[in-house]
C-alpha cells in the first residue's frame, strides 16, 4: 500500500524556506513504508532535507525521486537497522550530503513473535527486539554524538499503546520492545537533556499502513481495532507524521522525555 499524499511543488517552495524545520536535517528509518514514508515526505515540505533509510532500496529510492520532484532534498541508503555500520552510515551520510544532523525519528520497526506466548521461541523474542528495541539504541548511540556536534538535536522513536497503556494478548515480544523505548527514551532524555537534545517517544494506536494490514486482513478484523478507538476509526500515517513533526520541530521546544500518546482515544475506550 502506498500512501497517497502528494507533494506540490508550490507547496515545497514555500516550506523549504518558511517550514517548521527549514535548514534542518533528518534521518527517518522505515522510510519504505507507512509511518515513515507520510513522515519523511512530511519532514521535507516542512523544509528539512532528509535522509531516509528502511531494507527495501526501490520504495526508498521512489520516495527520493518523489521529495525531489517537488524540489525537496533527500538521499536513500537501504539497509538493516540491526546493523550498527549501517545506522553509522546514515549519519555518516546526513553529516557529508547535508552538513549535520538535527532530526532522527528511529522509526523502524516490525510486529514479529506473535501468538500464544508459550509457544513464542526465545529466538523471535529476541528478534523483534532486536529490530524494535536494540536498534533504536544503535541508532541513537551513533546520532548523538553528530547532535552534539550540532550543539543541539531531536530524537524520536516509535513505541506503541501496546508498550505502554494497553495490555494486548498475543504480543508479548513487540509489547516488551516498545515497553523498552519509553525507557530508553526516558533515560537518553535525562542524560542529553543538559546538552540542548530533546528525546521523545510517539505511541500511535493503530495506523493504516502494510503492519496493521498484515495483522488485519479481514473487514472483521479491521473493523473491531478500529472500534477499540474512541474516535471509532484507525489513524491514517499522515496523521502520525503531523505528530511526529510536532516532536521534531521547535513547536516542541520544552517537551522531553515524554512518551506522547497519538492513539485515538483507545488508551481511554476500554472498558
Ligand atoms: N501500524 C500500526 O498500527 C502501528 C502502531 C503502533 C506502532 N507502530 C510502529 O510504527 C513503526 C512503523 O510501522 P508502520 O506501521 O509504518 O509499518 P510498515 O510495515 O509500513 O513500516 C515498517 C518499516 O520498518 C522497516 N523495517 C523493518 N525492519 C527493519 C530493519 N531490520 N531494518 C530496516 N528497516 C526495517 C520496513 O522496511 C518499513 O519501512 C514501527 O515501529 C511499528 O512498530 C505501528
Amino acid at each position: 500500500m502506498r500512501n497517497n499524499v502528494s507533494i506540490t511543488t508550490k507547496m515545497m517552495d514555500h516550506m523549504k524556506s518558511a517550514g517548521r524545520l527549514a535548514g534542518k536535517v533528518a534521518i527517518v528509518t522505515g522510510a519504505s513504508s507507512g509511518i515513515g514514508e507520510a513522515t519523511a515526505k512530511l519532514f521535507a515540505e516542512e523544509g528539512a532535507q532528509v535522509v531516509v533509510g528502511a531494507r527495501r532500496a526501490a520504495e526508498l529510492n521512489h520516495l527520493v525521486d518523489e521529495i525531489e520532484a517537488c524540489g525537496g532534498k533527500a538521499v536513500a541508503l537501504p539497509g538493516d537497522v540491526c546493523d550498527e555500520a549501517y545506522a553509522r552510515a546514515l549519519v555518516h551520510l546526513a553529516e557529508t550530503t547535508f552538513g549535520g544532523l538535527d532530526i532522527a525519528f528511529n522509526n523502524a520497526g516490525t510486529i514479529g513473535g506473535m501468538g500464544p506466548t508459550i509457544e513464542v521461541s526465545a529466538a523471535s523474542f529476541v528478534e523483534t527486539v532486536t529490530t524494535n528495541l536494540v536498534a533504536a539504541f544503535l541508532g541513537a548511540k551513533c546520532q548523538l554524538p553528530a547532535m552534539l556536534r550540532r550543539g543541539a538535536g531531536s530524537l524520536i522513536f516509535t513505541s506503541s499503546i501496546a508498550g505502554h497503556t494497553v495490555g494486548f494478548p498475543g504480543v508479548a515480544s513487540y509489547s516488551a520492545s516498545k515497553s523498552g523505548l519509553i525507557g530508553l527514551t526516558q533515560s537518553l532524555a535525562a542524560e542529553f537533556g543538559p546538552r540542548n537534545i530533546r528525546v521523545n517517544a510517539i505511541l500511535p494506536g493503530a495506523v493504516d499502513t502494510p503492519m496493521y494490514r498484515q495483522m488485519n486482513a479481514t473487514a472483521e478484523a479491521q473493523g473491531f481495532i478500529a472500534n477499540l478507538h474512541a474516535l471509532k476509526r484507525v489513524s491514517s500515517p499522515e496523521e502520525l507524521a503531523r505528530a511526529v513533526l510536532y516532536l521534531a520541530s521547535d513547536d516542541a521546544s520544552f517537551m522531553t522525555g515524554a512518551a506522547m500518546i497519538v492513539d485515538g482515544g483507545t488508551s481511554i475506550n476500554r472498558t
